[in-house]
């Protein structure tokens, strides 16, 4: 069959009322930095953000703990010595694994296009790429029946398109018979790797649901204040409407 498979799922933040769930991003965070960031970056993320409205929120003296205690020291920009970070610095590199930065990663991916490329899912069911990275950390399953012993180094996950297929799992034609490939990053997510302080569940749905989420804010931090803007537009713009409807009335009033 080929291709990948790309789930849908509800974000908090997806339609138009939708809103980010700051405490889901404050636990999204935690596991990223206690998992992800192991082998990923985040940096072009400004750690002074964390506190951000229509972000995690969290409290000023939380984040300024947060950059020095939790996060490496960085060589200052003016002097070039290392210090501790501060709020005002960006959240590490880490390219030491191989793995890609995620600060942009849940746009740079896509669900599903739609037919012809046309980004009709993206605006139908908000299908895109939080789907894409919610659907790779649930997406690993064992090998498929047409290679039992899988390709070494790398795992087999049912969202990831971009991997290698061994021959024995292509047809005549040279196409992928199965759903998936192999990726070359191990299944980072387990029940209970982490232990959120609010005794939230911690299964790999629930950490996968809320690090995508962390990871959404980080692509798109404004996007709270962009739909109260888009809001207020449609407001502003049925008022005028009306106004017009009126004046268009009363002007022509006379000549009907
Ligand atoms: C790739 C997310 C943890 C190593 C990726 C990709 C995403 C991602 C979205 C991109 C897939 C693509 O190119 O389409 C995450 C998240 C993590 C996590 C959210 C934490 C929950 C880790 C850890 C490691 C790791 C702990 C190292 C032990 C890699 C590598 C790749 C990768 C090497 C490149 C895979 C390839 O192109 O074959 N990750 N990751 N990741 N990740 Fe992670």
């Amino acid at each position: 069959e080929g291709g990948a498979h790309i789930e849908d799922h509800a974000f908090a933040h997806e339609g138009p009322f939708g809103k980010f769930d700051e405490f889901q991003l404050q636990r999204g965070l935690q596991v990223f930095t206690e998992v992800c960031s192991a082998c990923h970056g985040l940096k072009y993320v400004p750690v002074r953000t964390l506190s951000d409205e229509g972000g995690p929120r969290m409290p000023e003296d939380q984040v300024r703990a947060y950059a020095k205690d939790m996060l490496p020291p960085v060589a200052d920009p003016v002097t070039g010595e290392e210090r501790p970070r501060e709020v005002s610095d960006k959240f590490p590199e880490n390219t030491g694994a191989g793995a890609p930065d995620l600060s942009l990663m849940t746009k740079a991916r896509a669900g599903f296009h739609g037919p012809y490329g046309l980004g009709i899912n993206q605006m139908m069911k908000g299908m895109g790429g939080p789907e894409y990275v919610y659907s790779i950390l649930t997406g690993y399953a064992e090998n498929p029946a047409c290679a039992p012993d899988g390709i070494d180094g790398y795992y087999y996950n049912t969202a990831f398109a971009n991997g290698g297929i061994p021959d024995s799992c292509k047809d005549e034609a040279g196409h992928s018979t199965i759903t998936g490939s192999w990726i070359a990053m191990a299944p980072p997510l387990s029940d209970d790797i982490v232990t959120y302080a609010d005794g939230h569940a911690a299964t790999v749905h629930h950490t996968a649901e809320d690090v995508t989420s962390f990871l959404t804010w980080a692509a798109e931090p404004k996007m709270m204040a962009r739909k109260q803007a888009g809001l207020t537009a449609i407001i502003i713009l049925s008022v005028l409407t009306v106004l017009l409807y009126l004046t268009n009335k009363t002007l022509w009033a006379g000549v009907k």
